[in-house]
């Protein structure tokens, strides 16, 4: 937290000790609202326009109306940037137990909820948004993680059926993922009916027989904006891949499997329920898909894609 030096809150950027939000806030009461994890890289929030097409529509979902456009987030993005760039300081790693040299990356978080009102679940008929956001900084996954991948476990998806709002209530998520965390590995990968649906907190791709396969966008997934990037790269670049459902023996049977979000990119799970993808270590398609997001990345940094 002591590297966040300011704040956006309902129009103001401010030290984080002096952001304050009623109690009364039905994101507090009820844990109504949606949010964004944008990643910014070089300076820049990545893949912008596809985060700001998907907010709009958890917005839309939830009947809250979106506070700004386009030209007024992409100005509060750059103020927070700015305000919070720390690149010659060394920062705790997402998990806050080693230290890793700082990227300069940041990740932004947005979080707009209804606002505050007398408590009554329905929706009451005059409230102002709350908008709050902040950037912090993002350290990737390390080479040695990228180089071994990283263990999951598989559970019952017990969430609802509107997977596909990035809604800021997040208990069953939390509780999955904390599955994963007690049992020493990094993320939870959800089946539902017999079919895998997403991770905890990240979109699930396979390879089985050399193609691509991650489950359709519906509403048991969030439509992930890292897995739209892997398919476009995919796709651009003659990668055989598909977007179908995957059932719970086709995931056991793959020959990789990996995990995808804005904050771990793409990170290739070796281990499931203890028992090795493949031949457990990271496969040549990821290899492939990881280059062509990598070169993606720089061309973003160097200005060469939006
Ligand atoms: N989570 N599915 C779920 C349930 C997620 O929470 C996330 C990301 C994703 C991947 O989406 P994207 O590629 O757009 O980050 C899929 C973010 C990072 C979070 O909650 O912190």
């Amino acid at each position: 937290m002591k590297t966040i030096k300011c704040v956006y809150l309902n129009g103001k950027f401010l030290p984080p000790n002096q952001a304050s939000v009623s109690v009364f806030d039905r994101g507090f009461v009820f844990g109504e609202g949606i949010y964004e994890v944008i990643p910014v890289f070089g300076g820049r929030p990545f893949r912008l326009a596809p985060h700001l097409t998907r907010l709009e529509s958890s917005l839309a979902a939830v009947r809250i109306r979106n506070p700004h456009n386009a030209s007024e987030w992409d100005a509060i993005f750059a103020r927070l940037i700015k305000e919070n760039d720390v690149r010659d300081v060394q920062v705790p790693r997402s998990d806050e137990r080693t230290e890793a040299t700082n990227t300069g990356d940041q990740s932004i978080y947005l979080q707009i909820t209804r606002g505050a009102a007398p408590r009554d679940h329905a929706f009451p008929t005059h409230t102002t948004p709350t908008v709050f956001a902040y950037a912090q900084p993002l350290n990737p996954p390390d080479p040695e993680t990228l180089a071994s991948g990283v263990s999951a476990i598989t559970t019952l998806d017990i969430r609802w059926q509107r997977c596909d709002i990035k809604a800021t209530a997040l208990l069953a998520n939390a509780l999955l993922r904390q599955q994963a965390v007690d049992q020493g590995v990094v993320e939870a990968i959800l089946l539902r009916d017999g079919f895998m649906t997403e991770g905890a907190a990240s979109n699930i791709f396979i390879v089985s027989g050399g193609r691509l396969v991650t489950p359709p966008k519906g509403p048991y997934i969030l439509p992930g904006i890292t897995r739209d990037l892997v398919l476009e790269l995919a796709r651009a670049n003659q990668v055989p891949c598909a977007e179908e459902p995957v059932s719970e023996a086709h995931l056991f049977s793959a020959e990789e499997v990996w995990l995808t979000s804005s904050t771990k990119e793409i990170l290739p799970i070796t281990r499931i329920n203890d028992k090795p993808v493949g031949r457990g270590k990271p496969g040549p398609v990821y290899a492939r898909l990881y280059a062509l997001y990598k070169d993606y990345k720089l061309a973003f940094c160097q200005g060469k894609v939006a």
